[in-house]
């Protein structure tokens, strides 16, 4: 059975009390909802360690356990009154099917010249269905610090549970809104640092699904779609995928896809290698570190250029 698929309550209450009491850190919050959001050291500390949170047996088995059925989550987010911080979902909203794992980003930004210790808040709207916006492994917006004027991006990663699908009274649902409000915390002294999201280590599983939701649109793993077929990327000479229409700029360029030049690619590929189609740039470093850690995982193709 796929670890994330019977998320029942107790389960998660039991395991959320468990982090807790390992970690000292992570605080139940959201009687009304079991979302629940992570901080990527956490979550790679205590879930992948314990085993706890199972990130890899939810990667390996989400498809399983989707249904056709889609809705959009759309994202909002606040900052209390007199809070010196910017803080903003990095998409506005995200399409999913439901059961389908998801990883959104939201930037926060401390806009004065003192560090601010906040502390954030979340709901789910309609709120009949809170109950199916699951889980995500550890929690943690708990304490959190910014130094002055800097600016991280928190990774929250959720389903909506495929029972909603069963459930005639959301039946009309098309949009679920998910906001944050940040406040001033009032417990500055348990601060942790958000620097940390910039300092955990790469993640192949987080950088899986940023591929499924940013990169699958327009590249498969064998196939040519609008681009060219990505499996064995790493090591391979680009432009050489025989059967794809590549622009001249591609097949000309002399450049064997690696850690670092793939780096450059997604950070603008337009501007490492002017005269490519390829339009879409990523650029937070942690997020293009991530798909690369992925993109290393593939195998080369059998029959593909050696
Ligand atoms: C909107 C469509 C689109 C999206 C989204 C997109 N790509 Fe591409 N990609 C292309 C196209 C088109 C090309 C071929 C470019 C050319 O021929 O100049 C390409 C080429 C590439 C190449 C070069 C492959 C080779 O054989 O040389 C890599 C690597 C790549 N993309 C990675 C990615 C990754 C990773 C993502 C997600 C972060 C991504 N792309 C998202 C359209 C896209």
């Amino acid at each position: 059975m796929p670890v994330h698929s019977v998320p029942d309550r107790r389960g998660t209450a039991q395991r959320r009390r468990k982090l807790a009491t390992l970690a000292g850190l992570c605080v139940a919050v959201g009687v009304m909802t079991t979302l629940v959001s992570y901080s990527v050291t956490l979550y790679r500390l205590f879930c992948q360690v314990t085993g706890a949170g199972g990130y890899t047996a939810r990667a390996a088995t989400d498809t399983a356990t989707q249904s056709s059925r889609m809705v959009t989550v759309a994202f909002n987010t606040n900052v209390a009154p007199g809070m010196p911080w910017r803080f903003e979902p990095v998409q506005r909203q995200v399409r999913v099917h439901l059961g389908q794992d998801a990883l959104v980003f939201f930037e926060a930004e401390n806009l004065s010249d003192a560090p601010v210790v906040g502390h954030a808040t979340f709901n789910v709207t309609p709120e009949k269905v809170g109950a199916y916006f699951k889980k995500i492994q550890c929690f943690c917006f708990t304490e959190e610090r910014l130094a002055a004027h800097q600016k991280v991006e928190m990774p929250v990663d959720f389903f909506v549970d495929p029972r909603m699908g069963s459930d005639a009274n959301t039946a009309d649902v098309q949009t679920i809104t998910l906001s944050y409000t940040f406040f001033t915390s009032r417990q500055p002294n348990d601060a942790e640092d958000l620097a940390r999201f910039d300092q955990a280590q790469p993640s192949a599983a987080a950088g899986r699904e940023l591929f499924a939701t940013v990169c699958s649109t327009c590249h498969s793993l064998n196939a040519n779609k609008i681009g060219p077929p990505l499996n064995g990327v790493v090591g391979r000479q680009a432009g050489s995928v025989s059967g794809y229409p590549y622009s001249s700029a591609l097949t000309q360029a002399q450049v064997v896809w690696n850690a670092a030049t793939l780096d450059k690619w997604l950070t603008n590929p337009r501007g490492f290698i002017p005269g490519t189609t390829m339009p879409l740039s990523i650029p937070d470093k942690v997020r293009r570190r991530d798909i690369i850690a992925y993109l290393e995982t593939l195998q080369p193709r059998s029959g593909g250029p050696s």
